[in-house]
């Protein structure tokens, strides 16, 4: 029997929540979480294939269990999420001290393999369901100020880059009755915050139910402070979301709006399904709309074929809406996916240039708009301490920017006034009002 387990998550914020869903199950069923990986029966690593870099660090974790499993043998190594799918051939040839490998879909199995111990060696359960969204089971949660709410999994947009439709399989949502009930029981545990999640957020659909009516759902739900999303696909921006984000206050002021490319020729490579234009279009109708929001964003550089001209159109693009950050990255070949079949794939050696100028500008227009916001007054959540001062607390303002002030006698969870003072890099500095 194995009877605690440690699990160590990579990956986006839906293996985080997944993570909290698989301990929530197997804690149901009588097992415990290990304080540290040493001491654990069992050792879990919830995995991540978006990138081949991902990908790597989860090998090289492999290599510590592997080294934990010789001096333990009877400890159990399990693999679960977005790697299993794509790597189980190898896991199995090459990594005979895996002993479970469990794709996104399969976790319910779960406390039945750990009840049969150590005798069924090499469980691998990768099947992707059409069906599956765990609606009947209630996430463990780390504590803290945020819940994570899975709203639906899969994705079936197909951009030509990107694993996820490979390794998570196809779309569906969940019903706004289980996802509310899922809420409310969170905001009952403490939580003040909640983030709803899905590859596409705004293809969701369940019995009739569009992205806008579940989250004015959600925003209605007594108790909640914030509400906020990730990510949207910026083709199915509508105004009815954009008015159902204008008419709630819980709703926060912010929204990662990924643009990949600045270029209309790569972007329909990509398989991105917008335009340059709608893009620039659908920003301005975001800042004309709700004032003050925070756009957040992913670029990919180095894309196959992103000639110099195209590289030069996503800048123009950063520059005329000036994102207030920006995730980016350098095109990673995929397994499965069409880019990765591209005769026209961009040198390494390019492709970190291009990177280097992108984070460069990027660092610019953060600076920029963080320091917009001097002189302003903010309403900031209260979320932890300040990594530098125990005197000083960390919290967010509703367009998503991090502030760090002295604690005054203000607690965690609050909502309240700060007066930003100054900006540097990605953070404000503020002062209770
Ligand atoms: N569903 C989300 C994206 C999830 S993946 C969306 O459509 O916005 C997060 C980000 O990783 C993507 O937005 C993209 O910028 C990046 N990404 C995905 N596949 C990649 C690859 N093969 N190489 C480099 N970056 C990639
Ligand atoms: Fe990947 Fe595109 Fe789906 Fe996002 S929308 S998860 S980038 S296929
Ligand atoms: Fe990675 Fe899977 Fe998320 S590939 S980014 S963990 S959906």
């Amino acid at each position: 029997m194995h009877k605690s387990f440690f699990i160590e998550t990579y990956g986006c914020q839906m293996n985080v929540a997944d993570s909290e869903l698989v301990t929530g199950l197997l804690t149901s069923h009588g097992y415990v979480p290990a304080e540290r990986m040493e001491s654990a029966d069992a050792i879990f690593v919830n995995t991540c294939a978006i990138r081949e870099h991902a990908e790597e660090k989860v090998h090289s974790r492999l290599g510590v269990f592997h080294k934990i499993k010789r001096e333990r043998p009877n400890v159990l190594i399990g693999v679960l999420g977005c790697m299993a799918q794509n790597l189980k051939n190898d896991l199995l040839e090459n990594k005979p001290y895996v002993d479970v490998i469990l794709g996104p879909d399969s976790y319910r199995d779960l406390p039945e393999i750990l009840s049969r111990g150590n005798a069924q060696k090499h469980i691998v359960d990768t099947k992707l369901s059409r069906f599956e969204v765990y609606d009947d089971l209630f996430p463990s949660r780390n504590e803290g100020i945020n819940a994570w709410i899975s709203i639906m999994r899969g994705c079936d947009k197909f951009c030509t880059f990107c694993i996820v439709p490979f390794t998570r399989g196809r779309e569906r949502s969940r019903r706004v009755e289980s996802i509310v009930r899922e809420a409310r029981k969170a905001i009952t545990d403490g939580f003040v915050e909640i983030t709803l999640l899905g590859q596409n957020v705004n293809s969701y659909h369940a019995e009739d139910q569009s992205f806008p009516d579940l989250l004015a759902a959600v925003a209605e739900i007594p108790g909640l402070r914030r509400l906020r999303y990730t990510s949207p696909h910026p083709q199915d921006i509508t105004m009815e979301l954009i008015e159902v984000m204008g008419a709630y206050d819980t709703i926060c002021n912010s929204i990662h709006f990924p643009l990949q490319s600045g270029s209309d020729r790569i972007l329909k490579r990509m398989n991105r399904s917008y335009t340059r234009d709608h893009f620039l279009k659908m920003a301005d109708v975001l800042r004309t709309r709700l004032p003050g929001i925070g756009i957040s964003t992913d670029i990919i550089v180095g894309f196959p074929g992103e000639s110099e001209n195209d590289f030069q159109d996503t800048l123009s693009v950063m520059e005329s809406i000036q994102f207030d950050s920006a995730y980016t990255f350098k095109y990673s070949p995929r397994p499965y996916t069409k880019a990765a079949e591209y005769d026209d794939q961009i040198p390494e050696a390019l492709k970190s240039e291009r990177l280097d100028q992108l984070i460069a500008l990027q660092k610019k227009h953060t600076l920029e708009r963080n320091q917009a916001h001097v002189g302003s007054i903010e309403k900031v959540l209260v979320e932890k301490e300040s990594k530098r001062s125990p005197d000083q607390w960390a919290g967010r303002t509703d367009s998503n920017k991090w502030v760090i002030f002295n604690k005054e006698e203000t607690r965690i969870r609050d909502i309240i006034d700060v007066k930003i003072i100054g900006a540097t890099g990605v953070t404000l500095h503020g002062q209770v009002v």
